[in-house]
């Protein structure tokens, strides 16, 4: 499945609407609820004039309109060595290569832009076995490091694992 992956603008609050509203980004965001339309289109907005965050859409070759994943990069205020990942896959398109690619690009992006970036950081939940398996894929090394995070709508505590990978310019 060949895909290409940009950073997201003004009009791609729609695509980027579809991907959060799908039922396993809303679970593994930690929510019950999909997010409202105009709430989240709002926080959208606000993320692309963000200086401290870039949102990039996934797009298949073949039907570029539709995003099918997502992926943030984060810098740290408080470690200005690292940039830390996130990202997701629709639904639809899950279990077909994209996660690895969009990881991989995460990659390749900060080593080509952000030349004094050592660290690439993901946090993954101890029971994401298919986000681990993609950090494992692009040869992150799992670390030591964890961290509970409170799922306030489930009332539930989960544990966070930090994978890394050094970057070598
Ligand atoms: C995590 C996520 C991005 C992976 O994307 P993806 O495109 O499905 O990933 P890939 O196809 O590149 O690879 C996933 C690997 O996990 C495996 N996998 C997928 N779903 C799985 C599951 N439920 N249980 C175990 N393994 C699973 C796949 O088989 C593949 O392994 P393989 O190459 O050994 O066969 C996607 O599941 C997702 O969007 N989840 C919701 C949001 C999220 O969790 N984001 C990451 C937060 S850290």
């Amino acid at each position: 499945m060949e895909i290409f992956i940009e950073i997201a603008n003004e009009e791609d609050y729609e695509g980027f609407y579809n991907l959060k509203i799908d039922k396993n980004n809303v679970f593994w965001s930690g929510f019950k609820k999909p997010p409202k339309k105009k709430k989240l289109n709002e926080w959208f907005l606000k993320q692309l004039s963000r200086q401290d965050r870039i949102i990039f859409l996934v797009r298949l070759n073949d039907n570029p309109k539709k995003p099918v994943g997502y992926l943030y990069l984060d810098f740290l205020e408080d470690d200005i060595d690292s940039i830390s990942v996130s990202y997701g896959v629709h639904s639809d398109f899950m279990g077909k290569g994209i996660g690895t690619k969009i990881i991989a690009h995460a990659f390749e992006y900060v080593r080509a832009n952000y030349t004094t970036t050592k660290l690439l950081v993901g946090w993954v939940s101890t029971k994401n076995i298919a986000s681990m398996k993609v950090f494992k894929k692009n040869n992150f090394i799992e670390t030591n490091e964890t961290k509970k995070v409170l799922l306030v709508d489930f009332n539930e505590e989960i544990t966070m694992i930090k994978y890394i990978k050094n970057i070598n310019h």
